[in-house]
């Protein structure tokens, strides 16, 4: 923030998630004033001077008492895989109620669920969305709500970035888990492909550069973060720089899924996804270049060591072990 100026207010919905933590963090470092909502207690002590917002999303009236103004709204919520159909929706338009309430800028973290099981190896804002399947509907209706509320007044930025990395409950996490302490990693995709990831300390500090540049921005935009491109085979390695050892390859059991999948949601979900680890992609940034300069990029190896740190019970030498859970991506 540029000294004397008035500070920038931000409200972060989901603060105690993967994006919201992040969020809250770097938007306190950079100077904003935040406040973070969450329906439960903050899962760590806030950063100083960031209020916390204990209240539903839904709660309009009590969001609104806690900040009348707010120039930016992270919508950093994320009701539970299975579940999106019922509760994106409403959520969506609470958000949109928000920012009309408070005058704040929307900004959303987009994934690549829009662009359909079919996606092309790389992915550029001007690539067309494909209701192939439940989620990537669910996704395009969301950003479709931001870009139909931009015509009513209500600013919106998508800032869409691949798989989260460098906190638990991650799409890592499902691939490593219990297999790291039996020496493995537990492949989810074939060795060659390149997979899309954005390590959220990361993608956090690009939310506040496109919020502080968003006044050149149109009504409703969409950027891409490329974050980190890895197939399975560059991601074994850094795993096993990070851990100093040699780990055996297992591959994930997606027979398993299909074989439990009548019966139960997540692995229904996990499969309607499965195109994610076996189509090549990767997103190009040049227009968040264009926007804000350089782009933080922390280096691969850091952000491996960092975010198998964040796994329960796994010690990464160097790095103090964590204990705490949280639900899958
Ligand atoms: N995870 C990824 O790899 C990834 C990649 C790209 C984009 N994204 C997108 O980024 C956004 C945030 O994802 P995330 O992984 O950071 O989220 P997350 O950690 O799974 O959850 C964020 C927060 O959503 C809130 N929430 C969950 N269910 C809710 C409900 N029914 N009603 C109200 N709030 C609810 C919870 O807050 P409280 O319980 O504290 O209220 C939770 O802490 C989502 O739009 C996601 O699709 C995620």
């Amino acid at each position: 923030m540029v000294k004397g100026r008035k500070m920038a207010a931000a409200m972060v919905l989901g603060a105690n998630g993967r994006l919201g933590h992040a969020a809250v963090q770097a938007f306190a470092a950079a100077g904003w004033q935040v406040w973070a909502q969450a329906r439960q207690a903050p899962r760590q002590p806030l950063p100083k001077g960031v209020t916390s917002v204990q209240a539903d999303a839904l709660d309009l009236p009590a969001l609104r008492a806690a900040a009348p103004r707010l120039d930016l709204i992270v919508n950093a919520l994320n009701p539970h895989y299975t579940q999106w159909d019922a509760l994106v929706p409403p959520l969506t338009s609470a958000v949109i109620q928000l920012a009309e309430a408070t005058g704040g800028t929307i900004m959303l973290p987009g994934n690549v669920y829009n662009f359909g099981n079919q996606l092309p190896p790389v992915l550029t804002e001007q690539t067309p969305f494909a209701d192939t399947n439940a989620k990537a509907g669910q996704r395009i209706r969301l950003e479709a709500a931001l870009a139909d509320a931009a015509r009513r007044g209500v600013r919106s930025i998508v800032v869409r970035a691949g798989d989260f990395l460098g906190d638990s409950g991650t799409w890592l996490d499902l691939g490593l888990g219990r297999a790291l302490k039996a020496g493995k990693v537990t492949h989810l995709a074939p060795e060659d492909v390149p997979h899309a990831w954005a390590y959220l300390p990361d993608l956090a500090r690009v939310f506040v550069a496109v919020a502080e540049g968003r006044a050149q921005l149109p009504a409703h935009a969409v950027l891409h973060y490329a974050g980190l491109t890895l197939t399975g085979a560059e991601l074994h390695r850094l795993i096993e720089g990070a851990m100093g050892k040699p780990l055996q390859r297992a591959s994930f059991p997606w027979w398993l899924m299909k074989l439990i999948a009548p019966v139960a949601a997540m692995p229904r979900a996990l499969l309607e996804m499965r195109h994610l680890w076996l189509r090549p992609h990767r997103l190009d940034e040049a227009r968040l270049v264009q926007l804000i300069g350089s782009v933080p990029h922390t280096p691969a190896e850091q952000v491996l060591r960092d975010s198998l740190a964040q796994l329960p019970g796994v010690t990464v030498p160097g790095t103090p072990v964590r204990s705490a859970t949280r639900s899958a991506a």
